[in-house]
């Protein structure tokens, strides 16, 4: 058990935030949430030992007086959708630029001691040969990788300029419980499984993603939270394990003990990269980071999770 902190988590009431805050109570921290449950809901915290306050992190009053008491933040909340951003890129840059910057800016305000920020790393990095690393250059090819992007840079900008230090982790695609409100593509072929739909593939079947579990997402961001590495550190969290649209098809069948459940293939989206994993070598180097879920394992234990909470007739609004 470490000291414990008290940390506010933006966004804590999402599919991340569930995993993560369970995880700062059980290692001793005092855990503040700021969620305005556009995506989230409070239902994922029930029976937590944490305090909900409800606001959004642009409102600069509200943030003030969240971060009241606080030590550290860590810094979730945002609006999540490749897809959706490319629709509607200003919403995107609303809540993930300008409320990043009114995050940090309000954290150096208040002399927190730490931030630790959710970025991407296919996102934003965009189309570049894998595995990709804290030297790949960034070339975003959605809004929402460059919204990323820019608040990785206001990070940096306000380590050097104020002494904030903050912390981006660079995350995978992260799958898990909690993930019922999600519209990853894991959720999407366990939807079409129950609904004996075929499972939708965009493209050609051969474009890829680094799956990491959800677990192992939280337990990057507490290891950021808990350590010293210096103000501006920017760290892929990954699996490092390349995984094709095609095999997570058969995975996710495998897992539901339907393997030949149909597939239909249908033409790629804009603002998704094609081939995609990351090397987690300096987050493995800096904060002793390993990933600890095999795909297989991780895949069947969260459509075990879907059947408990989400697909069961009683299951309320775990999702
Ligand atoms: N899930 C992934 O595969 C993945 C991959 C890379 C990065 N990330 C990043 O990890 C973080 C958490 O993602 P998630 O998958 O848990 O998404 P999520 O949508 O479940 O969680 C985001 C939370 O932020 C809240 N929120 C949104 N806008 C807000 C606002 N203006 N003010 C206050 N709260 C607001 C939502 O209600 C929700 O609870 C995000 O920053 C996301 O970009 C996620």
């Amino acid at each position: 058990m470490t000291d414990g902190k008290r940390v506010l988590v933006t966004g804590g009431a999402g599919f991340v935030g569930a995993t993560l805050v369970r995880q700062l109570v059980g290692r001793g921290h005092a855990v503040r949430v700021l969620d305005n449950y556009t995506t989230g809901d409070p239902a994922h915290l029930a029976g937590v030992d944490t305090e909900l306050v409800e606001g959004d992190i642009r409102d600069v009053a509200g943030l003030d007086a969240a971060l009241a008491g606080i030590d550290a933040i860590i810094h979730l909340a945002a609006a999540g959708s490749v897809v959706k951003s490319v629709e509607d890129p200003v919403t995107n840059f609303e809540v993930n630029v300008l409320g990043t910057f009114r995050v940090l800016d309000a954290a150096r305000r208040a002399g927190v001691q730490r931030v630790v920020q959710a970025s991407t790393g296919g996102a934003l990095i965009g189309d570049a040969t894998p595995p990709v690393d804290e030297r790949s250059l960034p070339k975003p090819i959605s809004p929402y990788g460059a919204s990323k992007l820019a608040g990785e840079g206001y990070a940096h900008a306000f380590a050097k300029a104020y002494g904030l230090p903050t912390v981006a982790l660079r995350f995978a695609n992260v799958y898990g419980p909690w993930s019922g409100r999600k519209q990853g593509v894991i959720n999407q072929f366990f939807k079409a499984i129950r609904t004996g739909e075929p499972m939708v593939i965009f493209g050609d079947g051969t474009s890829s993603r680094d799956y990491t579990h959800v677990n192992d997402i939280a337990t990057a961001l507490r290891l950021a939270l808990e350590s010293d590495v210096p103000g501006g550190t920017v760290l892929h969290i990954a699996s490092g394990v390349e995984t094709t649209a095609r095999d997570l098809a058969r995975l996710c069948a495998e897992a539901a003990g339907v393997p030949d459940h149909p597939v239909e293939f249908r033409p790629s989206r804009p603002g998704e990269v094609g081939r995609n994993f990351a090397s987690y070598d300096l987050a493995s180097e800096v904060l002793g980071y390993a990933p600890t879920i095999a795909r297989e394992d991780g895949i069947a234990q969260t459509w075990q999770w879907f059947l408990d909470h989400v697909f069961s007739t009683s299951a309320a609004s775990a999702g």
